[in-house]
């Protein structure tokens, strides 16, 4: 009975209902095997081209500001650098006991406040980043100072380069408490590197404030 029914199937354009339908059944599994493919290859590659935020900055060491003096803007890049030296506090530092015992180095800080996102600037007759938005202050190595910011400011990853743009060994930011800690500037830098698409959210520490008896 079943030869019966092959031999009588129907033909169309030369080849059976049954052949149509093995070819459409390979040619669904090619177009899947080609989505799955092509979604591969979208997620290996690089989402961020180098220059555009979400993906690597790579500065002269001009770009960096000299030791505690105020920030430098990179508006592309949605950061500051700051380079820091709590060894020779003044007016930007306002150092607190909760600090750590050193601070050293230059340090990426994102441009948007913890609070609700505004962008802030920074005020040079007062020596500190202040939120236009609710007024919180953050001091130059991004610490609050006042709220309603939950937490310090958020740092980008960052690493110095040689005048050939090759990573120098061991400076990279690094990790402590899974935040980016300042890196000092290697013999032989010519480059620093900061990566927007690597971002630690800043610790929640007590507002500077407090130390000083004079929170609003
Ligand atoms: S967004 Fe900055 S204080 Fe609210």
């Amino acid at each position: 009975m079943a030869d019966a029914a092959i031999g009588t199937e129907e033909k169309t354009g030369g080849i059976t209902r049954r052949e149509f339908l093995y070819y459409i059944w390979g040619a669904s599994i090619a177009l899947l095997a080609a989505q799955s493919a092509g979604l591969l290859i979208w997620f290996l590659l690089p989402k961020f081209r180098e220059g555009e935020f979400g993906g690597n900055f790579i500065l002269p060491l001009e770009s960096i500001p000299g030791v505690n003096a105020p920030p430098n803007n990179f508006a592309d890049g949605r950061f500051w650098l700051v380079n820091l030296d709590s060894n020779d506090p003044n007016d930007l530092f306002q150092p607190a006991p909760e600090d750590p015992p050193e601070m050293v180095g230059v340090a990426a800080i994102y441009k948007v406040c913890t609070h609700l996102g505004c962008i802030y600037p920074w005020i040079p007759a007062n020596n500190r980043f202040e939120c236009p938005c609710h007024g919180s202050k953050y001091r130059l190595d991004g610490r609050r100072i006042e709220s309603p910011a939950p937490r310090t400011l958020d740092r980008f990853a960052m690493q110095f380069l040689d005048i050939d743009k090759n990573p120098i060994p061991g400076s990279e930011s690094p990790l402590v408490d899974d935040f980016y800690q300042p890196v000092p500037i290697p013999d032989g830098a010519a480059f620093i590197s900061v990566n927007t698409g690597a971002r630690k959210l800043g610790p929640s520490q007590t507002l500077l404030c407090d130390f000083a008896g004079n929170c609003p």
